[in-house]
């Protein structure tokens, strides 16, 4: 095992090597991997990095705002922090075939790097949180959206970089230690795997605003109650789901008809295989308590027991 501090250094120096004086852009999702490499190649060549957030709209209750305040005014990076959520619910306005909004996501996010990326002028390099399970066997499903479309060519033939990939000889656990060693805070080193599609994955049917809101809100008590209970290191992914269903209910001695959530936890070690999380009885009348009272326009809870296979992690 070695040290941290040492490679840090060394993989500082080798970036300083080999861009030199030139220009380096950077795709941040706020994902570990992104992240990490982005302050590794911001400690080596400082204001010559930019990084480019793509902001689709579909990420968790306050994950954009954490983003933005890390990176621009924590790190001082120089960050585009692109607002695209109009442009993304317009284009999946009436969609609800899974892959179709997969397919939509993917391309419309690489039409906005490639937008921004072309408005910042000459670019030399492309920063990619490259992890070595992904050098071996590249196209893994946990690669980020970018990663996967770079790597299938989704970027245009004119706008092709040489890659800076600092972290290529690195596992996992070994970045968030990394991470640690750059002082980046605790939410980002220990996050769970998200999505590329984001919460469009996990909203059954046509995705709205409104939808949206209403997920943001129970995926957040799910989160905070996992958190809480201490429970957020030893379960891979948690996370709530909004399928198109409705049920019939009782509040006061008002009948309510509203959307069930779904809770989903697992353990994984690598997202292939899962087993469903046996999370506490408390801790999940806690979830349901809480999503119902805080959510107004949720009635009921109900906790998937499936593991994978045959169940995927997400639903779409
Ligand atoms: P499934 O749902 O296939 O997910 O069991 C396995 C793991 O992959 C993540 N996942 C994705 N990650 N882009 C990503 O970057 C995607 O399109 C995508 N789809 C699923 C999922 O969260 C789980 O960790």
């Amino acid at each position: 095992t070695w040290n941290m501090g040492s490679f840090l250094e060394e993989a500082v120096r080798d970036v300083k090597n080999k861009v030199g004086n030139r220009k380096v852009l950077c795709a941040l999702s706020g994902g570990v991997d992104s992240s990490v490499a982005a302050v590794l190649v911001h400690r080596a060549v400082g204001d010559n990095l930019t990084c480019v957030f793509v902001d689709h709209g579909l990420l968790r209750k306050n994950e954009a705002q954490q983003v933005v305040q890390t990176f621009r005014d924590k790190f001082n990076i120089k960050l585009v922090h692109v607002d695209a959520s109009e442009r993304f619910l317009g284009k999946l306005k009436g969609v609800t075939d899974p892959e179709q909004k997969r397919k939509i996501i993917g391309t419309e996010f690489i039409r906005v790097f490639e937008e921004e990326a072309r408005k910042l002028g000459e670019i030399d390099f492309l920063v990619q949180g490259t992890l070595y399970p992904d050098v071996v066997e590249s196209g893994t499903a946990t690669a980020a959206v970018i990663k996967s479309h770079h790597n299938v060519g989704g970027l245009p033939e004119d706008m092709k970089f040489a890659l800076v990939e600092p972290l290529r000889w690195l596992f996992k656990d070994e970045v968030r230690r990394l991470g640690e060693e750059l002082g980046l805070p605790s939410e980002i080193v220990w996050r769970q795997p998200f999505p590329g599609p984001g919460l469009a994955v996990r909203i059954l049917g046509e995705i709205t605003k409104a939808k949206l809101d209403i997920l943001r809100e129970a995926d957040f008590v799910v989160t905070d109650e996992i958190k809480k209970a201490g429970l957020d290191k030893e379960i891979w992914q948690y996370f709530a789901v909004l399928p198109d269903m409705r049920s019939v209910g009782v509040m006061g001695d008002e009948r309510t008809y509203a959307y069930a959530a779904v809770v989903r936890a697992v353990y994984s070690h690598d997202g292939m295989t899962a087993d469903w999380a046996k999370i506490p009885y408390e801790v999940l009348g806690k979830i349901s308590t809480r999503i119902v009272n805080e959510v107004p326009e949720i009635n009921r809870v109900v906790y998937d027991i499936t593991s994978k296979p045959p169940g995927t992690i997400e639903w779409e």
